[in-house]
């Protein structure tokens, strides 16, 4: 939710922070800007993708500079609310990640006061400030400004006359990347790959400082020391790799990222992987938080958990997890998501510890929040996951929890031993789906003529229907929902007919024969059914006008492979659709506001 990039060096610092924000708009793209120090401060910005924003900027020359990708919260994308925002005079510079809860009471004050505003934002009011405290140390006046401030925000302000650049952060992210004689500072690691794999993971309260060759951080004042990381994700990673998207590439790596996860599991001890607090203190039963596709994940959680450990898993929906007063204190709480950042999700965590919970975060950001607030994280091994539409980090999400039920499993040592077995099989069954790409490609142009799609699953399967029928809609635009197939006759049935299409996701388990009805009842009501079946179903194709067939594997990991194949079909009927599949209108990856 916006990108943030300052850069202070001795190269020009234009073409740099232009090549960072292209690494940072999948946090938003709506539009964008850069601030150069030179004679003055040089601002460019405009409702505008960074590339064109590149093709039109004039040249700069100035080596320092800040930068800013958006994702609009207060004010349409327009040129005058694009970032960064000036003082009154010009001299101070901001870019801006987050919300500023306050930011009417401020204005009204600081407009009595005499500053004038030109744009709708809340990060105005932050220039502004700054200009109001400045007594000649950039430093001090960031600080006086942010006792004033209330909300979250991860910021970079600049000032010519001040050869460095000042950073500051309150639950949204933020990173000093450390260069040779040239520093970074920046929302998030992809950002910076190709220039630095040194960064330090800034905290809520700490306002960092750094010049060509020097990084502080003060907290409270005074100087503290914040240790260096060494990256582990690589330039590679974070690019496409000859794949015409980020999307289809995160697809395709998808045996490798299983593979990776769960090479990273068999490494660790008993003692550090898993819900330790489910066996050691006897808590009864686990709560799920999550949001969007991690949400999903947590529901397909819930049914791999109660069938393995035969204790009561609620998944829960983050930003209405928030709003609800019962909670129970006995409870080991998992909370999953990609990012790390997700607001609605960190809001949970933090409830959760309050009243007593042990709380296990899943995630894929090394440094991200949610590793500072859980007791403890699992990390899944996605790398750099650049489309806004989460793939793989789905699948390594599902992976962590398959490794945690099966390594706590009340069921028998035989089954576990099986179920082991099969798990690392996965990579090639996966593998299996994504060789058969063709297929589902010609399924892709089908469907891609419709306006209104449904999916339904039953058990295990009903969260990849709640799954599909969200990255079809994310990437392709079409309306697209997700049901419990016995559901369906309750309701949805009345939209049936023969333009809305139905994909059954169909797993041979005791849920098979309920689904044949479904199918049925469907198919009774004049709706084109295409049917995502385990490879030798004969009985269904029958049924149904087209298949979409995966290899057959234990329903329990059935998920991964269904999800795999649908994630391909919403890719290519959005290719079909010609949209702009990386980067949804409207969306973003990264969600640090409630
Ligand atoms: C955004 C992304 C989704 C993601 C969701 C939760 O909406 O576009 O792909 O599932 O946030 O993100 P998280 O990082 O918490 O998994």
């Amino acid at each position: 939710m916006c990108g943030i990039v300052g850069y202070i060096g001795n190269k020009r610092a234009q073409s740099i922070l232009l090549d960072c924000l292209k690494k940072l708009e999948y946090r938003g793209y709506d539009s964008c800007g850069i601030a150069i120090a030179g004679d003055g401060i040089k601002v460019y910005k405009d409702a505008v993708r960074v590339g064109t924003l590149g093709k039109s900027s004039p040249r700069f020359d100035g080596t320092t500079g800040i930068g800013h990708t958006r994702w609009a919260t207060h004010g349409a994308p327009s040129q005058v609310n694009a970032h960064p925002h000036l003082d009154c005079k010009g001299n101070i510079a901001v870019v801006h990640n987050g919300v500023i809860s306050n930011f009417q009471e401020l204005r009204n004050r600081l407009t009595s006061e005499g500053h004038d505003f030109i744009s709708e934002t809340d990060t105005e009011v932050i220039s502004h400030l700054i200009e109001k405290y400045y007594r000649g140390s950039l430093e001090e006046a960031v600080e006086s400004a942010l006792h004033d401030i209330e909300g979250s925000y991860a910021i970079i302000v600049l000032m010519p006359n001040e050869t460095k650049l000042v950073a500051a952060r309150k639950d949204s992210p933020l990173i000093i990347g450390i260069g040779d004689r040239e520093n970074f500072i920046a929302s998030d690691v992809p950002a910076l790959l190709e220039y630095t794999d040194r960064v330090i993971y800034l905290e809520d309260g700490d306002i960092g400082v750094i010049t060509t060759d020097s990084i502080r951080v003060r907290r409270d004042g005074s100087e503290i020391n914040r240790k260096e990381h060494k990256v582990l994700w690589t330039v590679a990673e974070a690019q496409k790799g000859g794949y015409e998207h980020f999307m289809l590439k995160e697809i395709h790596e998808q045996p490798q990222v299983i593979r990776n996860t769960l090479g990273e599991y068999t490494r660790m001890t008993d003692s550090v992987v898993g819900l330790a607090g489910i066996r050691d203190s006897g808590i009864g039963s686990v709560l799920m938080v999550a949001c969007g596709t991690s949400y999903h994940a947590a529901l397909t959680g819930k049914y791999i958990i109660e069938e393995l450990l035969s204790i009561p898993v609620r998944a829960e929906i983050a930003s209405e997890f928030n709003y609800y007063s019962h909670v129970l204190a006995r409870t080991v709480a998992v909370a999953i998501t990609q990012s790390g950042e997700t607001a609605d999700t960190l809001k949970a965590m933090k409830r959760l510890k309050e009243v007593g919970c042990r709380v296990v975060a899943i995630t894929n950001v090394v440094g991200s929040s949610a590793t500072r607030i859980a007791n403890q994280t699992i990390y899944i091994r996605a790398g750099p996951e650049i489309s806004v539409a989460a793939t793989k980090s789905f699948t390594a999400q599902l992976i962590a929890l398959y490794w945690i039920a099966m390594s706590y499993s009340k069921v028998d040592a035989r089954r576990i031993t099986e179920l082991n077995m099969e798990l690392r099989q996965l990579p090639s069954q996966v593998q299996r789906v994504l060789d058969d790409e063709d297929k589902i490609i010609e399924h892709a142009k089908y469907l891609s003529g419709f306006e209104d799609v449904f999916f339904i699953g039953r058990g295990i399967n009903y969260p990849v229907a709640l799954e599909a029928a969200w990255k079809l809609t994310e990437v392709s635009y079409i309306h697209a929902a997700g049901y419990a197939a016995g559901e369906m006759k309750h309701c949805p049935f009345t939209l049936l007919g023969s333009n809305t299409p139905v994909i059954a996701i169909v797993a041979k388990d005791s849920t098979y024969e309920a689904m044949l009805t479904n199918i049925k009842e469907i198919k009774a009501r004049g709706s084109p059914v295409i049917a995502l079946i385990e490879e030798g179903d004969e009985v269904i194709e029958e049924l149904v006008d087209s298949v979409i067939t995966v290899p057959r594997v234990n329903t329990i990991f059935s998920p991964v492979v269904n999800t795999v194949a649908l994630q391909l079909l919403a890719y290519y009927t959005a290719k079909e659709r010609d949209c702009p599949i990386d980067y949804p209108r409207n969306l973003a990856k990264s969600v640090t506001v409630e």
